[in-house]
């Protein structure tokens, strides 16, 4: 192994919903990424809308855009298999997904066990997809697991083995984390999170690599911020001023309208911390300032948006290195480093 370690970490800074599948789609194709790995479960939707086609994945790495990409689904990951099946045809993956024999299996008992806990659907506000009642099964030792399913027969490989003997071959690997730092089992609003940790160092584990061999973690945000379901959401905008702002969105699982507040500096700060981050990633910058909407070139950047981005990257004590200007994975404006 070298100096220069070639694992990078995608994770989301708020409560989900930053945009994480276009930035690591934008990755995967800029990197030219050897293998890009899936962690999290199904309850998060990722969006990616690449050459005028959209698709919303709930297990395939978005990374699936790169032809040249291998694409795994991690160890602590949990798939239903009807749709990791589904989206591999529907993403043209076949022959280049592979699952770790130990990721997990929802099955339909889970979905129907949140359906009936009042908590979940009340309290909590879970998407209600079976991840939690999944992961308590794995606690309890009774869940089943990749390697007993018959239809998976010819998918499994051992992620971990692979992503660290490319990483020491020098090839890169991207970790494609799900939800936001704050929806973390340990470090977000309880009770109103999700049923894992969600921070980078819970999904290196769940890929099976340790933290020495992570060049970059990127922290995604969005211009503002968003949260579906209850839980604290500081400077939340009533619902008729985010529609004049154009900022309700619809989540990507559920269909329920999301919550919305404007860009949080000080819950951005803390989510760098948490994460160790090396940068962040500033989505939907075309919400905010609609005059930045399509730009690709650095030196396009107006001077007002180039003010705010200076600001938030002074806040955050790490670079911005990416800007989304659309919904299209290459509106986007690279400002890290250029091989
Ligand atoms: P659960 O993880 O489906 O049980 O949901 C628990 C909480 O996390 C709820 O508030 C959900 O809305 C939220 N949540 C779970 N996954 C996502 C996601 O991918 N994006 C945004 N919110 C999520």
């Amino acid at each position: 192994m070298g100096g220069i370690l070639p694992a990078t970490v995608v994770v989301g800074g708020f409560f989900g919903d930053e945009g994480k599948g276009k930035v690591v789609a934008y990755l995967a194709l800029k990197k030219r990424v050897s293998l890009a790995v899936r962690c999290g479960a199904i309850n998060a939707g990722h969006t990616v809308v690449y050459r005028g086609r959209t698709w919303k994945l709930r297990s395939v790495p978005s990374a699936f855009v790169n032809p040249s990409t291998e694409l795994g689904i991690a160890a602590g990951a949990l798939v239903k298999v009807d749709l990791l099946l589904r989206e591999i045809e529907e993403t043209g993956s076949a022959g280049r997904v592979c699952v770790d024999s130990m990721a997990g299996i929802i099955e339909d008992h889970h979905v129907e066990r949140e359906r009936s806990s009042e908590h979940l659907a009340k309290t909590v506000g879970s998407t209600l997809q079976g991840v939690g009642e999944a992961m308590v099964d794995r606690v309890r030792r009774v869940l089943k697991l990749a390697r007993d399913v018959e239809a998976l027969r010819g998918l499994l490989c051992n992620i971990s083995e692979r992503a660290n003997t490319y990483i020491d071959e020098g090839r890169e690997v991207l970790i494609e984390g799900t939800q936001g730092t704050f929806l973390s089992l340990f470090h977000g609003t309880y009770p109103y999170v999700t049923s894992r940790d969600t921070t980078a160092s819970a999904f290196l584990s769940e890929v099976g690599i340790g933290p020495r061999k992570v060049r970059e973690v990127i922290v995604v945000f969005k211009s503002y911020v968003t949260r579906v379901g209850p839980g604290p959401l500081r400077g939340e905008l009533p619902i008729d001023e985010a529609v004049k702002l154009g900022w309700v969105e619809y989540g990507t699982v559920t269909g329920r309208p999301r919550r919305v507040a404007p860009f949080d500096v000080e819950l951005a700060r803390r989510a760098v911390v948490l994460n160790s981050a090396t940068g962040a990633a500033i989505t939907k910058l075309d919400v905010l300032f609609p005059e930045v909407r399509g730009v690709r070139d650095p030196a396009k950047i107006p001077s007002k948006v180039r003010r705010w981005v200076d600001e938030v990257e002074g806040a955050l004590k790490v670079p911005v290195i990416m800007l989304g200007t659309g919904e299209e994975v290459e509106d986007t404006v690279y400002l890290g480093e250029q091989e």
